[in-house]
């Protein structure tokens, strides 16, 4: 299965747009593996997919991580996301990326700000030739985005345009799996659905802790919500889990 029919699918089974975003911090790997196991272990059966960061790989170790948590999700039929945010030049990227998707991640974050040539075409290749997913991001969640991704960049002649809308029409050329967009900015949302069309999945994180509402973003045009402290710093996550439901065809 590519990661898009892996995600709808699970998506589908657990009545849930939610990507768990695993963040959590601690200084002691026992207790940052146990605990992150404890708050998978409770969601799963709630969530579509799950994002991990660099931060978890830094604290636990790529293969620790793959024997744990790829493990967990792999057994419930949960598709994973590196959250690389990739933005190197070619040899790096392509490394990097083969790296995460040989461990077991089913999709990449990349930054589309890199390019195309020997920037991101080697992502690409990497992923097609595995069958797993890039997302690019398009708007970012946090106030300080509007510095660059809404900047007007001359796109030939007199025609502006903003950043952020260049970045969308990028991710359909290059053929990505999906694009991020805050969920904290609605209407951003609904202008980048505008601009793809029903089919591509947009991915909004940036709901509950950072502010975004769930519901706003997917009557924006989300398709799925990327969601961490809401879930895994709440005294109950699966309740918080539950909470956050919204069907996948709603
Ligand atoms: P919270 O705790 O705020 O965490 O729900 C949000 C998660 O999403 C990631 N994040 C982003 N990832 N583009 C991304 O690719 C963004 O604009 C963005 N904003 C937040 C963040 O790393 C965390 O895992």
């Amino acid at each position: 299965m590519s990661f898009d029919e892996k995600i709808l699918s699970a998506a589908t089974r657990n009545h849930s747009r939610t990507v768990l975003a695993l963040d959590l911090e601690n200084p002691d790997p026992s207790q940052l593996l146990g605990k992150s196991m404890d708050v998978l272990r409770g969601v799963k059966d709630t969530i579509c997919a799950v994002k991990l960061n660099r931060q978890l790989i830094l604290g636990l170790g790529l293969r620790a991580v793959t024997e744990s948590i790829l493990k967990l999700a792999n057994d419930s039929n949960l598709p994973t996301i590196m959250d690389a945010k990739l933005n190197d030049v070619g040899h790096t990227n392509e490394f990097m990326a083969r790296t995460y998707f040989d461990a077991g991640f089913d999709a990449i974050i990349a930054s589309p700000i890199a390019g195309w040539t020997d920037g991101l075409d080697k992502v690409f290749s990497a992923a097609e030739a595995r069958k797993k997913g890039v997302l690019l991001l398009t708007y970012m969640s946090n106030p300080g985005a509007e510095e660059f991704y809404s900047l007007k960049a001359n796109v030939g002649g007199d025609l502006q345009k903003p950043m952020f809308e260049i970045l969308t029409q990028r991710a359909r050329d290059w053929k990505a799996q999906g694009l991020i967009v805050g969920a904290t900015k609605p209407k951003i949302i609904s202008r980048v659905r505008e601009l793809v069309g029903p089919n591509l999945p947009i991915y909004c994180p940036g709901v509950g802790a950072q502010g975004g509402d769930a519901k706003a973003a997917v009557e924006a045009g989300a398709t799925y919500l990327i969601i961490g402290r809401a879930i895994y710093a709440s005294p109950d996550p699966k309740s918080a889990a539950i909470g956050f439901r919204i069907e996948p065809n709603a």
